[in-house]
């Protein structure tokens, strides 16, 4: 059976950190995969993180199985910080809720979930969106469309075009969102942009999907929910999948949330109880140990004032750097504009340069991007960011 498989070649973000960390040029510069890094280039453990660690090493009693939902208070308290405590979605008992293994985790379930409701249902999503929304929606059978999203040409989103796609979609489609910090262009929806997409899902009967990655790494943990809670505050159904990936620094503990909103508390039951089915079927339950720390530092008054501060370092420090990297190409001496950098939020940006420009950048300076010019914003630091501008303006030259 086996010798009848072809070699895939390896994931091409995921090969950049192994060419990056072979790579034995000191001046090296990983602007790669996403992960947030500090000053020095390490992504470290929060403190807030390790203080939670530390309660739970020394109050957990069990190691059983925790179900398919993974920890009820886990996804309370993840469902509050998207939508806020108060949120009429919750009080109404709409939503259903499971703790997954990552936000990758949560796309699938969810993508198995709609092809429970509709097989082959269409879902469209934004170009470009992240490469590995792909394989995990249309793995579930689901089949994907595409709508216009960032503008090379003008360095934004190209509202006019997304809305005219989206007019052509049928009643009952999904329409992936990010509900902040785009990936991956940086480029978001405005305030006024999200009331005119939550219009239009409304008047077009389409099914929401918000995937939200780096909710607090934008603007803020409230400011970033903005699109997310508006059109939760307007449809009848709605899907969203997070991950406490970036905004806990939690990468490796697989820490998620898969959220189905229902037209109503009965119907949100049944969702439940096909949601948790489609989850027994493909993993049985979620890793526990992201979700412990997570529902431990959410349940804190100290330690979420501690995680959140952490957070808005993490976030100015990005923002610094967008101006760092900015002022840097210009003091390099280009003609070409690079501010629209700063406006973007979250982690990445593109440079818009060709995919030669990228390889020379990699071959002769030893800095890695994605082939898509991609940068990670966090990956710039003081002492490369001249060094990064200055190679920048060389390769467009
Ligand atoms: C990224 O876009 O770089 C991250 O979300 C990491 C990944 O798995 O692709």
């Amino acid at each position: 059976m086996f010798n009848q498989l072809q070699a895939v070649p390896p994931d091409a973000l995921l090969k950049l950190t192994v060419q990056y960390n072979q790579d034995q040029n000191p001046l090296k510069v990983d602007l790669g995969v996403g992960v947030y890094k500090d000053e020095q280039g390490n992504t470290p453990i929060m403190a807030a993180v390790s203080v939670a660690e530390q309660i739970i090493l020394d109050q957990q009693q069990t190691k059983s199985y925790i179900g398919s939902a993974g920890s009820a208070l886990y996804c309370e308290l993840s469902a509050n910080l998207l939508f806020s405590k108060d949120h009429q979605v919750i009080k109404d008992q709409r939503i259903s809720v499971a703790q997954t293994p990552g936000g990758c985790g949560a796309l699938r379930m969810a993508a198995e979930f709609i092809n429970v409701c509709s097989p082959n249902a269409t879902i469209w999503v934004s170009t470009p969106t992240w490469v590995n929304h792909v394989p995990l929606l249309a793995g579930a059978g689901l089949v994907l469309k595409e709508y216009p999203y960032y503008d090379n040409s003008t360095k934004s989103v190209d509202f006019a075009g997304m809305m005219n796609t989206l007019n052509t979609a049928a009643a009952g489609d999904l329409v992936l969102l990010h509900g902040c910090c785009h990936n991956p262009s940086g480029a978001d929806l405005s305030i006024d942009q999200w009331q005119q997409v939550v219009a239009l899902v409304l008047a077009k009967n389409l099914i929401p999907f918000i995937d939200i990655a780096y909710q607090g790494l934008g603007d803020g943990i409230e400011e970033d929910a903005y699109g997310l809670r508006l059109m939760a505050d307007s449809v009848p159904e709605m899907i969203v999948a997070s991950s406490c990936s970036k905004n806990f620094g939690l990468y490796r503990e697989r820490t998620g949330t898969v959220i189905i909103i229902s037209a109503n508390s009965e119907r949100a039951k049944i969702s439940s109880s096909q949601l948790f089915s489609t989850i027994r079927g493909h993993y049985s339950m979620p890793p526990a140990h992201g979700a412990a720390i997570v529902e431990t530092i959410l349940n804190s008054d100290s330690l979420y004032r501690q995680w959140s501060g952490e957070l808005t370092v993490m976030r100015s420090r990005l923002a610094d750097n967008r101006i760092a990297l900015a002022t840097g190409i210009k003091a390099a001496g280009t003609e070409r504009d690079f501010d629209f950098i700063t406006a973007e939020k979250g982690m990445f940006s593109f440079l818009s340069i060709s995919a030669e420009q990228v390889k020379r950048l990699k071959d002769q300076y030893s800095i890695y991007m994605a082939g898509s010019s991609r940068i990670n914003i966090a990956g710039i630091a003081t002492h490369n960011v001249d060094y990064v501008a200055n190679a920048i303006v060389n390769v467009l030259k």
